[in-house]
């Protein structure tokens, strides 16, 4: 039988995921999204399209190819309508491919209210949350309060409804915090209208018996695994399980259906928002890295903080996910420099460590090690045997520190500048 490949960021997001997924999908009959909601932004760039995706899995641009958004996934009505119609604007038609699991949960107009009221009231403790309604709604979930998509079939949906509204207007009283929920209900109840045009699936089932039936699968992740809620940087992160596992529970397999998994990460390391970053630059190396590589949100236009790649945290994401081959994006960003570090193990209390502590927002010291910058263009290259000696240490480097092999490297944001190993 065949096996659910998982697809998912190692960092901190923003590693390139959409792009590489959409490489991926012509091998893969399903792409599931398993968790995470619509602060993701997978970017994807073809035919001088450049395209952003929040909620709806990044194998939609391949006629034929089904896309899942599996249980595991929080799904905000309106944001949906609004992707599915820039969607059909670019010609896609996603009536009979995309499938939408019953047990995913809604993320109301009140729940982005929610989540206005708890960053303001944290003050200075901002975890950075992109104030999407995700992190409410992930608490109403685990609270058993939530509200479900299959919920949107049922006579009392309206009723259900309400009664959560209500109980979000009473905390938000608590918070003292002024909301407007009302002026975005008319356009929340069209999106859930445009959702019950959708076929709406018991994921688990569907996954399932997609592969008893021999078709290939591919989970695709949001954000990344230092932002797991378990695993990340906590408070600073997202609230769900990133991690491989997450695929397994957000999509309903079980761990021993689990084939590949392709962890993904940038030849360096960005951050948005708030939170612990050890290798972070704050001088203008990072300056640099942040203009040539573009490293502004996707979904909020924030500027992503840049630094250089962190093997302690790298080695304990591949770790944590099991991860069976590594895919390295943005290396063309490095071509210009003259050195290139990476970030071998901390200094944490006078102590030389290769481990992650339990919390990396105490003083930690990177110790770097140097490499030679490869001072070359690599955009137009095609294959590994063209790249430059110093390139090639790199991903050595990075190969043997890991035991993983690098299997694809990406050298552009387009879906051409892509280098697959045999
Ligand atoms: P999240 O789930 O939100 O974390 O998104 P993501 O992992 O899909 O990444 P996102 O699309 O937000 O960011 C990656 C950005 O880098 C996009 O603008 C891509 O077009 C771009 N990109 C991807 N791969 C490369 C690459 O190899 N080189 C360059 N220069 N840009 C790339």
């Amino acid at each position: 039988m065949n096996k659910v490949d998982i697809l998912l960021g190692l960092q901190w997001g923003d590693e390139g995921k959409g792009k590489v997924v959409d490489v991926l999908t012509p091998n893969y009959d399903v792409i599931a999204r398993f968790q995470g909601g619509p602060n993701a932004g997978h970017s994807l760039e073809f035919n001088n399209i450049k395209h952003v995706l929040h909620t709806i899995p990044s194998g939609v641009f391949h006629p034929g190819c089904i896309n899942v958004i599996g249980n595991g996934v929080v799904i905000d009505p309106i944001i949906l309508a609004e992707e599915i119609h820039s969607l059909e604007k670019l010609g896609v038609n996603l009536k009979k491919t995309l499938k939408i699991s019953k047990k995913a949960h809604l993320i109301l107009p009140s729940h982005r209210e929610l989540d206005a009221a708890s960053e303001a009231a944290k003050g200075k403790g901002k975890i950075g949350s992109t104030l999407k309604g995700i992190g409410p709604t992930y608490m109403d979930k685990t609270g058993r309060n939530g509200l479900r998509v299959g919920d949107i079939l049922l006579d009392n949906f309206k009723e259900k409804y309400n009664f959560l509204k209500n109980k979000h207007k009473e905390i938000l009283r608590q918070y003292n915090y002024q909301s407007d929920i009302e002026k975005h209900e008319d356009e929340w109840f069209k999106g859930i209208d445009l959702i019950r045009e959708y076929e709406l699936i018991d994921s688990e089932y569907e996954i399932n018996s997609c592969l008893e039936q021999g078709k290939k699968i591919l989970a695709e992740g949001a954000q990344g695994s230092l932002l797991d809620i378990d695993f990340g940087s906590y408070p600073f992160v997202t609230s769900s399980n990133t991690i491989c596992a997450g695929a397994c529970t957000g999509l309903g397999i079980s761990p021993h259906k689990v084939g590949e998994v392709f962890g993904i990460f940038k030849a360096y390391c960005t951050r948005v928002g708030s939170g612990p970053f050890p290798t972070e630059l704050h001088d203008e190396t990072g300056e640099k890295i942040r203009k040539i590589g573009a490293e502004f949100g996707a979904t909020t236009g924030r500027p992503r903080r840049c630094g250089w790649l962190d093997l302690v945290a790298l080695k304990y994401a591949v770790m944590i996910n099991g991860v069976t081959q590594l895919i390295m994006t943005k290396s063309d960003v490095l071509s210009p420099f003259e050195t290139i570090k990476v970030a071998v193990a901390y200094k944490v209390n006078g102590k030389e460590t290769d481990r992650l502590p339990f919390d990396i927002s105490i003083p930690v010291e990177p110790i770097y090690k140097e490499f030679k910058g490869w001072k070359t263009d690599i955009s137009g290259f095609k294959s590994f045997d063209d790249l430059p000696d110093e390139l090639l240490a790199y991903i050595r480097f990075i190969e043997k520190e890991t035991g993983v092999p690098i299997k694809i490297i990406s050298v552009g944001p387009n879906r051409d500048e892509t280098i697959v190993s045999d």
